[in-house]
């Protein structure tokens, strides 16, 4: 499109504006154009039609002028009294007769012939007669027998010997005329006459001659005033008058309404040049505007012809343009006023609609700069109810912005959560070679202990063997007896110490069965529990029935959980809980066995050191802090695992996992 590549920039809504803006105004300036044609040409057909109209009325009362003086003259020489009054030679009788005649049908001269067409009676002027008038071609036609009436063009000498005023009134000075074919006359040297002429007969029907009367139209303005009253009387524009009726003899105004400059009658002006070369010249009519003395006028122009059919003058009405002009201007004018305001009310209607159809794409835009600065919390707007194809652009919009926020939210939560995994692994980590240092410490220890043990081991045997067989010989009285007994008694002590050194050191394990866990624990239970450690406590027991087989020896894990029991219950100073849990281990590969107590708990220097053997926190003679070192040594030889989890003031947990035996063993009842 061309807007788009004249302003590539612009937005969608400026674009669009603009596009209907040019339609628009293309459209409202053909409409304009064309529609003040159409009003125009409507109004000048109407103006035209207007004039048409008033020249039918015109031309009738100047046809009816001519025929009512043409009756007059048919109705006096009818009947016998102008015969009569001849007959009798009574010329006073004839003349008061035909002068009354000439009165009543306002005829400027009225006059009687006889038959070889001289004058017999003047009434304007009684003492001239018998000069010839048969040379005017309308008398000659009455000498003939016909009767008729026409306009026609008369001599100045003809005119004065009818009435010398007549010949005065028709000689009027031409005026030069603006448009007005170039003209050497400056005063008219004939008349323009309406004559009616008809034959006066005899009783035998011979002629007599002939009586013929006229009126001069020259400065007469009977008929234009006549026509101007039944017209135009009243139509004024700014004090000018509207209507004009003009009567032409040839090319010059001698009857007219019109005005000059000086507000006179604007006789003596002449017809424009292409008005009189139609009208006069052709003898057509003349329709359309034309110039007449100073103005434009809408006008008629039609030719007058004399008795022979030549066209001697014309007859005109017209309306001023400017009146019709001044309407044709309004209409126009009010035309342009209507487009312009209909042309910004559908801008500004257009606007409102483009603005609302473009928002959610303005929206769309805004909100994409907004993601790539990483913002998502924008939505676009969409109305209620609207399915078109914006609006589902705009939803689905907002769908993947709905979850491009998902999406972020996710990845940001992902990071934090990273960050605390990490810090998970690394304790686990760090957790997981503390633990590997211990066994390898312990490793180490255990075979330290099994060479010391296995090297005090013969000794120790040697000695409890002699001083039994001496204590055996001795007299009850003898006063080393009570020696010797306490020699036997540590004896046996340190026999029991190297044994538990051998316990934890110990790698293989001998005899093995499929064990109940639950029900070792049971048992475990029934033989402590009446110890004096166990009274303040609470055991509960949380147990899986469903608990897999494991397969070990049942009195070495029997003294494991023992000497775990007993810790717990050492722990507990005043009253308090011990809590035994099975479960199998979520990966179901192990037996997990979980032991805590509500005592005061391990402080977090002492935790690495529990397995270690003869790490005891009791008071000597009370612990020798081999119990947990044996029971890791068990543990271990089983291929499980135990692990201590302490809060000082809060409590211990012992969680020991073993592995699930494989195969259908049925479990060892015993
Ligand atoms: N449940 C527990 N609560 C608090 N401390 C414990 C617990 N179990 C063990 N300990 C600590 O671990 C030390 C070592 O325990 P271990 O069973 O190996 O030795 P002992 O109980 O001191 O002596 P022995 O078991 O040989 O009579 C204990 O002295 C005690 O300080
Ligand atoms: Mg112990």
């Amino acid at each position: 499109m061309l807007l788009s590549r004249l302003f590539p920039r612009r937005s969608l809504r400026s674009k669009l504006i603009l596009h209907y803006g040019v339609i628009l105004a293309i459209g409202g300036l053909v409409t304009s154009v064309v529609g003040s044609y159409i009003v125009t040409s409507a109004l000048e057909a109407q103006v035209r039609k207007a004039v048409d109209k008033r020249f039918v009325t015109t031309r009738t009362v100047y046809e009816e002028y001519l025929r009512h003086l043409h009756l007059s003259v048919e109705l006096a020489a009818s009947g016998t009294t102008i015969p009569d009054y001849l007959a009798r030679k009574d010329t006073a009788a004839l003349l008061k007769y035909l002068s009354r005649i000439r009165r009543e049908g306002g005829f400027d001269f009225l006059t009687l012939t006889n038959r070889e067409g001289r004058v017999v009676l003047r009434t304007s002027r009684p003492e001239v007669s018998g000069d010839d008038v048969s040379t005017i071609p309308l008398l000659a036609s009455a000498l003939d027998g016909r009767s008729l009436a026409s306009t026609e063009i008369v001599s100045l000498s003809f005119l004065g010997e009818e009435d010398p005023r007549l010949a005065e009134q028709a000689r009027m000075k031409v005026m030069p005329t603006p448009r007005a074919k170039p003209t050497a006359k400056t005063e008219l040297d004939s008349g323009m006459v309406m004559l009616a002429a008809t034959p006066v007969l005899d009783p035998g029907g011979r002629t007599l001659g002939v009586l013929y009367g006229g009126v001069l139209l020259n400065q007469n303005f009977t008929i234009v005033d006549r026509v101007w009253e039944l017209l135009f009387r009243g139509e004024q524009l700014n004090g000018e008058e509207v209507g004009a009726v003009t009567i032409f003899q040839d090319d010059v105004r001698i009857s007219t309404n019109v005005r000059n400059a000086a507000g006179d009658r604007a006789l003596g002006t002449l017809l424009a040049a292409e008005v009189y070369d139609t009208v006069v010249g052709v003898g057509q009519p003349w329709l359309g505007r034309s110039f007449v003395v100073k103005d434009w006028f809408i006008s008629r122009y039609e030719p007058i012809r004399d008795s022979s059919g030549k066209a001697i003058g014309a007859l005109f009405v017209g309306i001023l343009e400017r009146s019709y002009a001044a309407t044709r201007d309004r209409v126009v004018i009010s035309f342009m006023a209507i487009a312009t305001i209909g042309f910004f009310l559908i801008i500004a209607i257009t606007y409102y609609e483009i603005h609302q159809i473009t928002k959610p794409i303005a929206q769309m835009v805004e909100a994409t700069r907004n993601i790539a600065a990483g913002r998502f919390d924008q939505e676009v707007e969409v109305a209620p109810g609207d399915q078109g194809e914006i609006a589902l652009l705009a939803e689905s919009f907002n769908l993947m912005l709905k979850s491009l926020r998902t999406m972020k939210a996710d990845l940001e939560e992902w990071g934090r959560t990273l960050e605390q995994k990490v810090r998970e692994r690394t304790d686990e980590l760090v957790a997981m070679q503390a633990r590997v240092s211990q066994s390898e410490r312990l490793a180490s220890l255990g075979m330290l202990a099994a060479g010391v043990a296995h090297e005090i081991n013969n000794p120790l045997g040697g000695i409890l063997a002699l001083t039994s067989l001496t204590l055996e010989d001795m007299k009850p009285d003898d006063p080393n007896r009570e020696n010797l007994e306490e020699v036997v008694h540590q004896t046996q002590r340190c026999r029991d110490i190297v044994k538990g050194l051998l316990e934890f050191s110990r790698q293989s394990r001998m005899g093995a069965d499929l064990v109940d866990i639950n029900k070792v624990l049971d048992d475990t239970l029934a033989l402590i529990t009446r110890q004096a450690a166990f009274f303040n406590v609470s055991i509960v027991k949380a147990y899986d029935p469903e608990l897999p087989a494991v397969m070990a020896n049942k009195s070495e894990l029997q003294q494991v959980f023992m000497n775990i029991l007993v810790n717990a219950a050492q722990a507990i100073e005043n009253h308090g809980r011990i809590t035994i849990r099975t479960r199998t281990s979520s990966d179901h590969e192990a037996v997990e066995i979980e032991i805590s107590d509500t005592g005061h708990g391990i402080p977090p220097e002492h935790i690495g050191r529990i397995f270690d053997p003869f790490f005891s926190t009791k008071p000597s003679g009370q612990g020798t802090g081999l119990g947990l070192s044996i029971a890791y040594g068990i543990i271990t030889s089983h291929r499980g695992t135990i692990n201590v989890d302490s809060e000082v003031g809060k409590g211990t947990t012992f969680t020991i996992r073993l592995p699930i035996a494989t195969g259908s063993a049925q479990v060892s009842e015993e």
